[in-house]
């Protein structure tokens, strides 16, 4: 056999993962997917549904199940083409649990206290959080703490699962947005603690960070991130929104006082529709700038109400057909996973022979 690899000939790998979680927002396709999509042509790319990681806070059976199959249409919808990259379930591969309990073996309890969204967490469900300055200790107390009130221990370990999906694909890049920027650090921290104690195992993954400008805003409150879990739905702009409703929210978008439409922190709501529409367009801030010279809020949001309804109608149209065509959505799902699970498992067994477990017998 010959086992002489050319990792330098191979091109570099990319993985991100998602929570299939509702609606796919005008954020997440400007600030990710549609970047993902321009980048399948030079990287080996693997994008991961992680159900898993959605049953830390525990749905509903069928919503799980159908919001997977949302997901996957939504995906291929905004240009991720599955002849191109490999879309997977993190549920159908074997070895992201096996390793994230590997990894967890690894892991003091205090580094996964301290992750700022575990707190964030807790926090929400009630829970007091106090950090010990001196020894950095957290200590998480309830009024309710013996009755029903507690936390489970996947939210605790979910960075460490995060961690897995990363190491087992050994990724050379993840994309990730800020608020995942520390479980990442983690991951980092776990491959080279293994690297350290095992010998080379794993790659050091480094975060991918978008292009500059992608950032978008809140239609209401325009100084906060659009986001899918915000609570006045004229805040967010979904891919699947049809005109009408394009139409509607960027009418209500709020816009600042004055009338000059310019790129300025005074004006995060005409900031925000211009970087919208720069992504959309194509066309720079500045030349927007000079192009809507005199030119009032109205017609602003006029072009901006244009590009959204031109961009996102081919995205809701083709995920309609989609989203009727379950066994075509399996079948993609099906290839994903098994060139998911060929290099997950060269890469599980190489860990589990190195910490000691022993090898299965072939016949
Ligand atoms: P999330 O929906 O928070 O899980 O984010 C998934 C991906 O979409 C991450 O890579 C984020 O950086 C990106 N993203 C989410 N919301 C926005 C936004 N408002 N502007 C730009 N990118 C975003
Ligand atoms: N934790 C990420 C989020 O909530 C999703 C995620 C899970 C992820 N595993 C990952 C992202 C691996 C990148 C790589 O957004």
């Amino acid at each position: 056999m010959n086992n002489k690899e050319t990792p330098s000939k191979l091109k570099p790998v990319i993985l991100t993962c998602a929570q299939p979680t509702g609606n796919l927002t005008l954020g997440n396709y400007l600030g990710a997917i549609r970047n993902w999509s321009e980048m399948l042509d030079d990287y080996q790319c693997f994008f991961g549904i992680v159900d898993l990681h959605a049953i830390t806070v525990p749905p509903k059976p069928a919503e799980l199940r159908q919001n997977v199959y949302s997901c996957i249409a939504q995906y291929i919808a905004c240009g991720l083409d599955p002849a191109k990259c490999h879309q997977f379930v993190q549920s159908h591969v074997i070895g992201h649990t096996e390793l994230a309990w590997i990894l967890t073996c690894m892991t003091p309890i205090g580094e996964l206290q301290r992750m700022t969204q575990f707190k964030d967490k807790a926090a929400k469900l009630g829970f007091k959080v106090a950090e010990d300055k001196d020894s950095g200790d957290v200590k998480f107390s309830h009024e309710k703490m013996r009755a029903q009130a507690s936390i489970n221990a996947g939210l605790l370990c979910y960075p460490v699962l995060m961690a897995a999906d990363i190491l087992l694909y050994n990724a050379d890049l993840v994309p990730v947005g800020e608020d995942q920027r520390q479980h990442l650090e983690l991951c980092r921290d776990l491959a080279g603690r293994f690297n350290q104690k095992y010998s080379e195992t794993f790659t050091i993954p480094e975060p991918y960070l978008a292009k500059a400008g992608a950032r978008i805003m809140s239609l209401i409150e325009p100084v906060r991130k659009m986001s899918k879990s915000d609570d006045n739905e004229r805040a967010t702009l979904y891919v699947l929104d049809d005109p009408n409703q394009i139409k509607k929210k960027i009418g209500t978008a709020v816009t600042d006082s004055g009338s000059e439409i310019k790129l300025s922190k005074e004006k995060p709501g005409v900031s925000n529709l211009l970087t919208i529409h720069s992504s959309l367009s194509g066309i720079s801030i500045e030349n927007l700038e000079s192009h809507f010279l005199g030119k009032g809020y109205g017609e602003l949001k006029a072009e901006v109400t244009e590009l959204l309804v031109e961009t996102l109608k081919p995205v809701r149209e083709s995920y309609q057909e989609l989203i009727k065509d379950k066994s075509y959505l399996d079948a993609v799902l099906k290839a994903g996973s098994e060139a998911a699970q060929k290099r997950a498992f060269k890469i599980l067994s190489k860990v589990q022979r190195k910490i000691g477990l022993p090898e299965r017998a072939r016949n």
